[in-house]
């Protein structure tokens, strides 16, 4: 009689645990279906945009070339206007009027960098470049901009140290006696060690396999950062728990950096002596001794690994990028490589090597830079930034902690201040009589308060490596082939895999 009870029971009691749990989780899908619409809300004065999808809203449109998406966005919503990335409200600013208005007319309110999900999970909005605006920031900023200007850009001898890299750079290429190769390791290589040189006091050879690692998985989080799977972490963060997506690949590859990081900053700050600092590494822990006990103070170990992880990336991947463009651009358009060949060789008497005071009597390769920074956009979408206080633009309201896009494409594409820029020409930074030109709507470096922290050192390296290589060969693709200029993605554009001969000029 009682089991019989029981077994008539159970399966009620258990199809009522079902139901209720089913009931339940119909609750919470519908709460935050609600919750997720409340946030994809346009708050009142925000600039207008493309209609979004409900709950992943313009998420997919970012998906291809999202630089050139959102130039065409900005002919039908106007200069500036709004995205929702899955819920979080973001302004895009475009063209160079636009750009100058935000990020120089009201630099402070531009300055922040979004909570974004992701920024959390791989430097907590610490280090360098992902960190958030304010006292923690400026320390960081001006340790870096302080040892960049003392280790480095400011130093005769480091000028020195760039030459003897470039030395290293062209003999490499040398051993490849003029028959076609992929330029990319090798560039990044050589550009990544002057970076090296200023954080470690320490150079990396060509073919030390860690070191070489740790630069691919950074490069491969590059582009990872701006994959839908990145977006969708930013919108949905809880997707992180699901066993797959390219998220987990990033978390992974971070892990792998900070662990390899670690070590390497050990090594090179073992003999250190305090208050005598040889390269940044030294001088950041001098200044966490010196902190030590204040609670107030960003200097922390985990910050000092995140800072050199960001600068060596930032360093690396953008001057690679845009040496890689200038090496294949040359050998697209032999009238302008010969140009370039003609003007180094009469500045160069007996094929000494370049220096830096050679630069204002070589106008054209110094046109041949700014063209190749300015059409190949190396970083098209800037890093993201986020308003730091309300903010009002051309009449639009835009609330503190607003993510902010600055297209800086559509800067170097503006009809208003460029004639033709769909047009590879070196010519649009030169006068009349051949002398260099500056030109206002150029802003790779962007601009304001968050501006590149490199930019000396960039312009240094470029054109150093550029002109020592150019002395020394002629660039020529491999008969038969012409390789396509369209970027691959990422946060960085750079060119798809290609081969190049490098022959030796007499
Ligand atoms: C051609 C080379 C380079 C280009 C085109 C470039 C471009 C940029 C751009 C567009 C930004 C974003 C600024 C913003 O938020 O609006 C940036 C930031 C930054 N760059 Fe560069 N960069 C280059 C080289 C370098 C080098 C050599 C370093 C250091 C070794 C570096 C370190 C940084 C850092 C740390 C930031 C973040 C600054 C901050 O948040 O305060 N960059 N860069």
């Amino acid at each position: 009689m009682v089991s019989l009870k029981c077994r008539s029971l159970m399966p009620v009691a258990g199809a009522e645990a079902q139901l209720a749990v089913a009931g339940l989780a119909a609750v919470l899908l519908a709460f935050l279906l609600v919750r997720q619409l409340v946030k994809q809300r346009r708050p009142p004065g925000f600039p207008p945009g493309p209609s979004p999808i409900p709950v992943i809203g313009n998420i997919f449109s970012l998906a291809t070339e999202p630089h050139v998406f959102l130039k065409k966005q900005s002919e039908v919503h106007g200069r500036i206007f709004s995205l929702d990335l899955g819920g979080i409200m973001t302004v895009v600013l475009n063209g160079y009027d636009c750009v100058k208005e935000c990020l120089y007319h009201q630099s402070d309110k531009f300055a922040d960098r979004p909570s974004l999900p992701l920024f959390k999970k791989m430097t907590k909005m610490g280090g360098l470049l992902n960190c958030k605006y304010g006292k923690g920031w400026f320390e960081q900023r001006k340790l870096a901009c302080n040892s960049f200007r003392y280790y480095g850009s400011s130093q005769k001898l480091f000028e020195k140290r760039i030459t003897e890299e470039c030395m290293f750079f062209v003999d490499a290429i040398d051993k490849h006696k003029g028959k076609a190769f992929n330029p990319k390791h090798l560039v990044t290589n050589a550009v990544s060690n002057i970076t090296n040189l200023v954080i470690f006091g320490h150079r990396f050879a060509y073919d030390d396999c860690n070191f070489q690692h740790m630069i691919e998985l950074f490069s491969e989080n590059v582009e990872l950062a701006v994959s839908g799977w990145a977006l969708l972490y930013n919108a949905f963060p809880w997707i992180e728990y699901l066993p797959f997506g390219k998220h987990q690949k990033l978390f992974r590859n971070a892990a792998e950096v900070y662990d390899f990081l670690w070590k390497v900053i050990n090594t090179y700050s073992q003999d250190r002596v305090p208050r005598v600092p040889r390269h940044y590494v030294d001088a950041y822990l001098d200044e966490l001794e010196q902190n030590r006990g204040n609670p107030n103070s960003s200097f922390s170990f985990e910050n000092l690994i995140y800072s050199v992880g960001e600068l060596i990336i930032a360093g690396t991947e953008t001057t690679t990028n845009t040496l890689r463009w200038a090496v294949l651009y040359m050998a697209m358009y032999p009238n302008i490589q010969e140009r370039v060949h003609k003007e180094i060789d009469s500045v160069l008497s007996n094929g000494r090597p370049p220096s830096m005071e050679d630069k204002h009597r070589m106008p054209y390769v110094e046109a041949v830079l700014h063209e190749i920074l300015r059409f190949c956009n190396i970083v098209p979408l800037g890093i993201f930034r986020a308003t730091s206080q309300d903010a009002t633009v051309s009449g639009y309201t835009i609330p503190k902690g607003t993510m902010v896009i600055t297209n800086l494409y559509s800067v170097h594409f503006d009809e208003k201040y460029w004639t033709d820029p769909g047009v590879f020409s070196p010519e649009r930074f030169l006068d009349s009589s051949g002398n260099f030109v500056r030109r206002e709507a150029f802003l790779p470096f962007s601009l304001g308060k968050r501006h590149c922290v490199g930019e000396q050192l960039a312009r240094m390296e470029m054109f150093l490596f550029f002109t020592t290589l150019m002395q020394r060969f002629h660039l020529h693709f491999p008969s038969g082939t012409v390789p396509t200029v369209t970027p691959k993605l990422g946060m960085t554009l750079q060119p798809k895999p290609y081969s190049i001969c490098a022959v030796r000029r007499q």
